[in-house]
């Protein structure tokens, strides 16, 4: 895995030509990325056609959600063999939306992170708080349940693939950024929580991004923490300019 990562989270937005436009262009502008990874999750209508532009890039697809079930009878929804069909890398799970206007719950989430590690796919898993909880100092305890009952019984080896993301509720498109110290202090929890479970190794190596109206102008504050590893960015992931810029940042941090 890349020493820092960089993903989009473009949610319900773009058409498929609109996609490949993207894909097209971003595909030229990273051609001197070498060190951060780049990752896009497109609307699932999007991904055969960007698979096919993307193949020969360094950029990974991932999925934006995912059944827990192999096939049947769940209108709407998509398995994990079909995005592996799409060569989806990655599978964004527990987002917040998915949390919170769909009332996804931990028992859920956990079902697909077991799912997508037998299907071959790395989760992206999402833990943030609301508003109420950092506000009533329940910020450590609301990031431990959901890590708790996500790993659950996953191995060294599974979790090892796995990139988790530290995604605050209240700056999730709100236009508030967690300031560095608030975002570095949840991502050293989480280390924390995978040096107790796991070991410090995995600890250490754990990709932990931070996502919640990153932007040009403040990318760069938090990649210098310690405990940032990349960002999951959804607004300014919308335009080829402005991801560019995120991801250059990055790239010029490591070199
Ligand atoms: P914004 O960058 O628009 O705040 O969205 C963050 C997000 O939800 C990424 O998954």
């Amino acid at each position: 895995m890349s020493e820092k990562i960089v993903a989009a989270n473009w949610k319900m937005n773009k058409d498929v030509v609109e996609s490949a436009e993207f894909a097209k262009e971003l595909s030229k502008k990273i051609l001197n990325v070498k060190k951060t990874g780049v990752i896009l999750s497109p609307p699932y209508t999007s991904l055969f056609n960007m698979n096919e532009i993307l193949k020969d890039t360094i950029v990974s697809l991932s999925g934006q959600n995912m059944h827990f079930e192999d096939a049947g009878a769940f209108t709407a929804e998509i398995s994990a063999k079909m995005l592996n069909s799409v060569n989806c890398e990655y599978v964004i799970l527990g987002h917040s939306e998915r949390r919170h206007v769909f009332n996804e719950s931990d028992e859920t989430i956990k079902k697909k992170i077991d799912k997508a590690f037998a299907s071959g796919l790395k989760p992206i898993l999402c833990v943030g708080e609301k508003l109420e909880e950092r506000k009533s100092e329940n910020t450590a305890q609301r990031l431990e349940t959901q890590y708790t009952s996500a790993f659950e019984g996953v191995s060294e080896e599974d979790f090892s693939k796995c990139i988790i993301a530290y995604e605050p509720v209240w700056a999730i498109g709100t236009g508030e950024t967690a300031t560095p110290e608030q975002a570095d202090e949840a991502h050293l929890l989480i280390r924390k929580l995978t040096e107790e479970k796991y070991d410090k190794e995995l600890a250490n190596d754990l990709k932990i991004l931070y996502g919640g109206s990153v932007k040009p102008h403040n990318a760069q504050e938090l990649i210098e923490t310690e405990n940032i590893d990349g960002f999951l960015v959804g607004g300014a992931s919308l335009q080829v300019q402005s991801f560019y810029e995120i991801i250059e940042i990055v790239e010029n941090y490591l070199t």
